[in-house]
Order: C-alpha cells, then structure tokens, then sequence
C-alpha cells in the first residue's frame, strides 16, 4: 500500500496507522477529509479486507465516500449512525490545547459535524502542522453564495475587532469559478496571519447570517496523533 514514500507521506502515514489501531469491531467511525484522512481509510480498508474488522464509516465528504466505499468499508450516513464512537481526521494547524484549523480541503462543515457528533476525536497530522498560535493557515469560512460579497464585508468589518494580524477574505477559486462545497456554499479563506482569541473569532464569525460555519475547532479534539517523517509517532 505505501511503496517508497516521501518523508511527508511517511509522517501522514505512520500517524494513520497508529490512529486506525483505536477502531474496534463493530465501532462506527467518522471518516475524515485530505491526503492524511486518505491514508487512514486506506488502512482501515486493509483491516477490513485481511483481519475481517467490522466497522461503519461516516465520510465527512464525498471524495472521502468514494475512497471508503473503493477500499470496502460499509458507508451509512450520520442520520443512520446517530451518534459516533470516534472520528479521526486531519488538521491544517493544531495549537497546544488542541485546538485547530480545518478545512482546507473545503470539507470543514460536515467534518464540524461529524466530529461533534463523536465520543472522541482523534486529529492525524505531520509534525508541520503543529503551531504556537493558530491563523498562520487561512482560516476557512463556509458562505452561503446569496450574498456572499455583503457577507465577506462583514466578516472583513467583524475582524477589525478582534485580536487578529491580518483582516482579509478571498474567495476560494476552483479555476476561474468559486469554488463549491458538498453543501452548495462558497468558502472565504480569511488571511489573519495570528489568532489572539480563537474562540471569540469562532463565535463572532458564526454570529453573521451569511456564514454557515468556520474552521476553527475549538474543544473538539481530544487527542492528535502527530507523525514524523523517519517513521516516529507521538500522541498528546
Ligand atoms: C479538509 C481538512 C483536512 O483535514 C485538512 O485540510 C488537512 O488536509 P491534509 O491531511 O491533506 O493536510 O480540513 O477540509
């Protein structure tokens, strides 16, 4: 399943693999989104296969439902689970108290979902992603497209009083067309270079009407499994 690979795959991987050893037969488990995520499906879908581990998946997106379904993982969705034993996903940054970024791969409202709909979750990421302060990586907002400009001007305008460097939104771009979610919505990436308060900015964001939900995860992971490129693996 891995051949040769480079230091960075090797990081993501060998945190997927420690991460896929908490799923336990019959466990309904959140399948999280991005190249990290991809590897931990893969793993499961090789316990699946060749030790016979019973489990149920919920993707947090589409391309995470193909993946699962391709490797023969059983795929119900969240309504059919109710409620989930653990999920495991990946992060853009995490900070010390474990809070992080998501969704720069555009999957941050089903995977908010997901995720508060779990026992624990468990984020697997390479040791890069591993910050001091969060808002290095462009916070993700997910926007309905009514109105998005009007949107994007308040939440440019809400930003002037928070504790942030940077104030700018843009427009997520697939090509030369917006860029669309499963849902339907746009994402505005919010380039704030340093987040002084991360749950007043979660808050103040949510609180405008055009904005559906944002990145920052706060008090939702439990644990993050961090993996190295020369194969070590830490967990905090
Ligand atoms: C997708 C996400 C991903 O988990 C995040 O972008 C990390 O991706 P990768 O594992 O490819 O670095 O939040 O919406």
């Amino acid at each position: 399943m891995t051949g040769e690979l480079s230091p960075i795959d090797k990081a993501k991987f060998v945190a997927a693999r420690r991460a896929a050893d908490l799923v336990e037969d019959g466990m309904r488990v959140g399948l999280g989104t991005g190249s990290t995520a991809a590897w931990l499906v893969r793993c499961l879908g090789e316990m699946v296969r060749q030790d016979g581990l019973k489990l149920r998946g919920v993707p947090t997106s589409t391309r995470t439902a193909e993946l699962a379904r391709s490797v023969g993982i059983e795929v119900i969705s969240l309504d059919e689970a109710k409620w989930l034993d653990l999920t495991i996903d990946g992060a853009d940054e995490f900070d010390a108290d474990l809070n992080l970024i998501k969704g720069g791969g555009g999957a941050l409202l089903q995977e908010k979902i997901v995720a508060t709909a779990s026992d624990h979750m468990v984020v697997i990421a390479d040791a890069a992603k591993e910050v001091e302060a969060l808002g290095n990586f462009p916070l993700p907002v997910e926007v309905i497209p009514f109105g998005w400009q009007t949107t994007q001007s308040l939440v440019e305008e809400t930003l002037v009083s928070m504790d942030v460097m940077g104030r700018t939104a843009t427009l997520r771009m697939n090509g030369h067309e917006p860029y669309v979610t499963d849902e339907g919505n746009h994402i505005l990436d919010l380039h704030l270079g340093r987040i002084g308060n991360p749950r007043q900015v979660a808050m103040m964001l949510n609180q405008i009407p055009g904005v559906v939900e944002n990145g920052l995860f706060i008090d939702i992971c439990d644990t993050v499994i961090i993996g190295y490129g020369d194969g070590r693996v830490e967990t905090r």
